[in-house]
């Protein structure tokens, strides 16, 4: 018998075309926020930002940075659930390590007396930032596990969903600064329904076989 997880991994697809009528609920938006929060980091960093396009002004906004680019995936900002951007801290440095120390303290993981200590792991931090304080190839890294972490909880949701890097970074950089507070958007995130018309949910999955991309040794 197939495995759920597996079930669910095929289940999902990337959705080309949302039912607008058809809203993910309160309930599961906290779920998938809440496993967005959980998604395992290197030295713990946490360096990202997730802002959420539901209202319709923002949806407006976003709408836009389609304008020259892309205009393929603009669909999506009017006919999804909502449109998750997923940004990372490019200039990831000590004082941002200290919340992730601070609240190791607080949520009674880290002794306040080992403070001091908990910063040695930041070194693998200093070891991914250029002569400028560039972070970035680090930083986008953890991001993509905070997607595909997403992702595969969406499956589980059976909600649909469709990753998007065909983004004019930088129209969508400059729009939302301020939401993005020095946070590099890298990706976003389509969450809904599917519409009939979604000609993706049709398709049989297609992957590399097994034996091209995994060898035991
Ligand atoms: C990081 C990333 C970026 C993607 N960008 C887009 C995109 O801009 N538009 C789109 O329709 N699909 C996009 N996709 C979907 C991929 O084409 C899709 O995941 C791949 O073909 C495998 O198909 P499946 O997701 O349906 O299993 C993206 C997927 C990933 C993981």
């Amino acid at each position: 018998m197939t495995h759920q997880i597996i079930k669910d991994l095929n289940w999902r697809h990337s959705t080309k075309k949302y039912n607008a009528n058809k809203k993910v609920s309160k309930e599961d938006l906290t779920i998938i926020y809440e496993a967005m929060r959980l998604s395992a980091s290197s030295i713990n960093s946490q360096p990202w930002r997730f802002v959420v396009i539901k209202s319709k002004t923002a949806r407006m906004r976003m709408s836009q940075t389609f304008a020259h680019k892309f205009e393929f995936n603009e669909p999506h900002v009017g006919e999804s659930s909502a449109i998750i951007l997923f940004a990372h801290n490019p200039e990831y440095k000590r004082e941002n390590y200290a919340e992730v120390v601070d609240k190791g303290i607080e949520d009674g993981r880290t002794k306040p007396e080992n403070r001091e200590e908990a910063f040695g792991s930041f070194f693998f931090a200093e070891l991914n930032t250029d002569e400028n304080g560039n972070t970035s190839p680090w930083t986008k890294a953890q991001l993509y596990l905070a997607l595909g972490n997403t992702l595969h909880t969406l499956a589980r949701l059976k909600i649909d969903s469709t990753p998007i890097e065909g983004l004019d970074i930088d129209l969508v950089n400059q729009e939302f600064k301020k939401e993005l507070g020095g946070y590099q958007c890298e990706v976003a995130l389509a969450i809904g329904y599917q519409h009939t018309q979604d000609y993706n949910a049709k398709l049989t999955k297609s992957r590399r076989s097994l034996e091209s991309i995994l060898f035991e040794i």
